[in-house]
């Protein structure tokens, strides 16, 4: 076997008693930690990054990294695609598991739970304050269809482009009725905390009631085997 790549991860710890009654001040806290860390230093270069994890009608799981673009107590979401493999998952089962990952920070969340379509009002907001190309780009792309060339993708860009010429007005670009934005309804939110000799700590929160991220009663809090 070639040889590995063993590296000591050294974290600070999680300390049960030192964590929330319900997971939403330390979603923020670690999401913000990222954030910050990536600022100041050249190891954590997208703090952003979600792996998303969806299964079609029959159970088959297909897994993709998209961005991070709603947090909120309500739910951690993304934009995306809604006619791409994940949203015509999505559509016929509606169960989703995501996990942030930050390896050099030894820290990573992961989430699991139902998934739900943000307001078209909260989507509109997003896209218009994306640059103008990434607009163009949603409409140039029919994601996760096939494509003969990367020729007739730029041609599509181009096209669209020409439609919708950069006006410098967030509105100049109209908002594709196949894009849009998920958030996940989470039932489980586990955080995991590199220890040295892979004596690693693992809180998982899990639901027992209703609410949301910052409901103290809706969630039960207990350590896991790494
Ligand atoms: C760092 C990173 C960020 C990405 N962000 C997004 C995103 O926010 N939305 C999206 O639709 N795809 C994003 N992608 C592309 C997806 O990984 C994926 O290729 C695409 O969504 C199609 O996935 P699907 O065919 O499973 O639906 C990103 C890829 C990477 C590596």
């Amino acid at each position: 076997m070639n040889e590995v790549i063993r590296s000591e991860y050294d974290g600070h710890g999680l300390d049960e008693g030192a964590m929330p009654s319900a997971p939403w001040p330390a979603i923020q806290d670690w999401v913000n930690h990222a954030r910050a860390a990536h600022d100041e230093r050249p190891d954590v270069p997208e703090p952003d990054a979600l792996s998303v994890a969806t299964a079609d009608a029959s159970g088959r799981p297909h897994v993709r990294t998209v961005l991070l673009r709603y947090l909120a107590a309500d739910g951690v979401g993304f934009y995306t695609n809604l006619e791409s493999r994940k949203g015509r998952d999505l559509a016929e089962n509606a169960a989703v598991a995501a996990s942030l990952t930050w390896p050099t920070l030894y820290r990573a969340i992961r989430f699991a739970g139902r998934i739900e379509r943000l307001p078209h009002e909260t989507t509109m907001a997003y896209f218009q304050s994306r640059p103008w190309g990434s607009r163009i780009g949603a409409w140039a792309s029919r994601q996760s269809q096939p494509v003969a060339s990367r020729a007739e993708l730029e041609a599509a860009y181009a096209t669209v482009a020409e439609r919708w010429p950069d006006c410098g007005h967030a509105d100049d670009v109209p908002l594709p009725d196949f894009w849009g934005g998920y958030r996940i309804v989470c039932d489980e939110v586990e955080f995991w905390g590199g220890r040295r000799s892979r004596l690693h700590d693992r809180l998982l929160y899990e639901r027992v009631g209703e609410g949301d991220l910052d409901r103290a009663g809706a969630w039960t809090c207990q350590r896991l085997q790494p």
